[in-house]
This record gives C-alpha cells, sequence and structure tokens, in this order.
C-alpha cells in the first residue's frame, strides 16, 4: 500500500513539473521584424498572438508590412504602452509630395477586424480632388452637411499652404475657395468608417497625425502616416497576462481561433499552471492531466485516512 502511495504521489507532483513550469516557452512567439519588436497581440507566426490580428503582419527582408483590405503598408512603429502602430503606404500625399491619380491604398479594414483595429480619433484623413459627385458631398453616410472639418488641429486650409501643391498645377493658397466641392476635405475616420479612394471618388490623400501633447506649428511639421489603434478584449488581456505569467506564450487554435496559451511541449486552454490552479477552483483543464491528479489525489486521501 506505500509503495502504490508514493507512486501516486510521485504521479501527481510529476505532472506540475514537467508540464508547468514551460521555460523558454514565454519567448516561443515573440519575434522582431528589423528592429521593430513583433509581440502579443500581434505576431508572425501561425498560431501565435490574438486570432483578431492573424495573417495581418508580414516581415520580407527585415521590413515589417501590414496587410489589409485595401492594401500592404509598411509598419514604422508599434507602441505596446499606448497600443497603437504607425503605417506608411508610398502613394500618401505629405507636405512635399501630393500624390493624384487614385493609387493610394486609403484605408480599409476587414469587417471582421473593425473591433480590434481602427485609425486613432486624432488621425486626420484628407481627402484629395474628389468629384462632385463623391458620396462625400452627398450627404454621406446620413447628415445633410459636408463632413469636412478640423482634427486635432490638423486641417485642409493649412495643408492647402503645403509645398508639394505646385508640382501637380494647383496654385498654393487659391485652393478650396471656389464654387465647387473643395479640393481637400478633412476628416476623422469614424465619420466614414472607411477610406476607399474609388468608392469615395478621390483622387489621392494624406494622412497626418500629432503626438500629444507636442503641438507643431504647421503642416510641413505634421507626422504623416496613419496611426492606428489595436485594442483585444479586456477578458484576453488577462487570459495573455496569465498565460505569459505562467512561463506561456499567447497563441489560438489556427482552426477554430480559440485562445491558447502555448506552453513548450502541450498547449493548455487557461495557462501553464493549470493543473496546480484547479486545486483553488480553477477553469477548463486538459481532461487527462487533470483525471491523473484528481485519481492519485483521491487515492492519497482514501489511504491517508485507512492509516
Ligand atoms: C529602425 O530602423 C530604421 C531604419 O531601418 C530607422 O530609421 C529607425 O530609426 C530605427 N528605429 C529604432 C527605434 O531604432
Ligand atoms: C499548440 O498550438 C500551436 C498554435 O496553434 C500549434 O502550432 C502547436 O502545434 C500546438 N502544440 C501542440 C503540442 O498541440
Ligand atoms: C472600394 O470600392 C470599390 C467600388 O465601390 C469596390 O469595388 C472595392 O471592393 C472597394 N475596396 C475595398 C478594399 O473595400
Ligand atoms: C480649421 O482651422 C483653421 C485654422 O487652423 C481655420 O481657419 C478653419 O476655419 C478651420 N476649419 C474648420 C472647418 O473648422
Amino acid at each position: 500500500m506505500a509503495r502504490l502511495m508514493f507512486i501516486l504521489l510521485f504521479t501527481a507532483s510529476l505532472v506540475p513539473l514537467v508540464h508547468g513550469s514551460g521555460a523558454g516557452a514565454a519567448h516561443l512567439c515573440r519575434t522582431y521584424c528589423g528592429n521593430i519588436t513583433v509581440d502579443y497581440p500581434f505576431a508572425l507566426q501561425s498560431g501565435c498572438g490574438h486570432p483578431s490580428y492573424r495573417d495581418l503582419l508580414f516581415c520580407f527582408n527585415d521590413v515589417l508590412m501590414f496587410h489589409i483590405s485595401s492594401g500592404s503598408y509598411r509598419v514604422l512603429t508599434i507602441d505596446y504602452a499606448y497600443r497603437s502602430m504607425t503605417l506608411h503606404d508610398p502613394h500618401l500625399s505629405t507636405c512635399d509630395s501630393i500624390v493624384l491619380g487614385g493609387r493610394g491604398n486609403g484605408f480599409v479594414v476587414e469587417h471582421w477586424r473593425t473591433p480590434y483595429l481602427n485609425p486613432t480619433p486624432d488621425n486626420v484623413f484628407m481627402l484629395l480632388g474628389c468629384s462632385a459627385q463623391s458620396p462625400l458631398f452627398q450627404g454621406f453616410p446620413t447628415s445633410k452637411h459636408m463632413p469636412c472639418r478640423n482634427v486635432s488641429g490638423m486641417g485642409c486650409q493649412e495643408y492647402y499652404g503645403c509645398e508639394g501643391w505646385t508640382s501637380v498645377g494647383l496654385a498654393r493658397g487659391g485652393l478650396g475657395y471656389g464654387s465647387g466641392p473643395p479640393v481637400c476635405c478633412g476628416l476623422d475616420f469614424e465619420a466614414i468608417k472607411g477610406v476607399n479612394l474609388s468608392k469615395l471618388e478621390c483622387q489621392g490623400y494624406s494622412s497626418a497625425y500629432t503626438l500629444a501633447p507636442l503641438r507643431v506649428s504647421g503642416p510641413s511639421e505634421w507626422r504623416y502616416g496613419i496611426r492606428v489603434k489595436f485594442a483585444v478584449e479586456v477578458s484576453s488581456d488577462s487570459f495573455c497576462k496569465a498565460c505569459e505569467a505562467t512561463g506561456g506564450s499567447c497563441g489560438h487554435d489556427v482552426e477554430r481561433f480559440g485562445t491558447l496559451c502555448i506552453c513548450g511541449s502541450w498547449n493548455s486552454t487557461s495557462n501553464c499552471d493549470a493543473i496546480i490552479k484547479l486545486s483553488v477552483g480553477g477553469t477548463s483543464l486538459p481532461v487527462d492531466k487533470l483525471s491523473g491528479l484528481l485519481i492519485a489525489s483521491s487515492a492519497f486521501w482514501l489511504t491517508s485516512f485507512r492509516n
């Protein structure tokens, strides 16, 4: 009996030792592309990161690319503390260079990703050379008023002062005062929910953001690019914190997209100490490991009462 008890106890203590610590798994998913850290909720490997950001980032020759339905963008920065990233589109107009001809990507995100990925409210989109028939000027989407406005102190009035306008044959200063639609219309993303140049019948666009509380004087000092906010549910956040605290890496099931904690040699639906946590009222666990522990501990109690 004593021998059986020893075996059972040994098995019970071995389970968390083998599967629990998962040393090294914490860095299983984290990686770099050039000098940009790619970490949760993002990932470059399939099965890593939050499922809403799957198939989003790609690394080519140390250049991190972001791919959504409107096209590909270069990722310039990812700020994990403020949960934002900045993107660059080569056909985005800046102050020095106005790009027309409808070549820019704009910004349209897949519907299923919209709760997780949106331009920040302080990012201004300036739509350039839109036709008079553009939905922008037809009470789009519901309001009867033209949606053009300044965002975070940035807008077309100042943008018209940019050097780039001269090279596209439009005189600086004389824009936006005619009877037709304005040559430039500034908006925040929320107002239109998608910058699709062909749908909006625009020839180009610019996008700029400020890094508050920095106040910059004019459009030549604005930062050009698209600033995007990323957010995951509070429940996913706490799942990931618990997973990483136990040495795991946060990932997901590649078929059903449920969250997984990757613990090195096995995957947990909670965290890498799941079996230890059980005794203080844990949640769902791998059934085989769980029942092994239950049998072991009940056998232990049975034998101790007998003695
Ligand atoms: C990352 O590398 C790019 C050039 O590839 C450079 O412009 C940028 O400043 C670097 N960023 C950091 C944070 O080192
Ligand atoms: C754990 O999950 C990852 C991501 O889905 C997968 O690539 C890996 O094969 C899984 N490992 C095991 C042991 O099931
Ligand atoms: C943009 O709009 C055009 C025309 O409405 C449509 O065919 C195209 O699929 C849209 N693009 C995206 C990325 O939604
Ligand atoms: C935007 O700001 C400029 C000055 O920075 C101002 O002249 C202009 O009237 C503002 N436009 C709107 C639509 O509020």
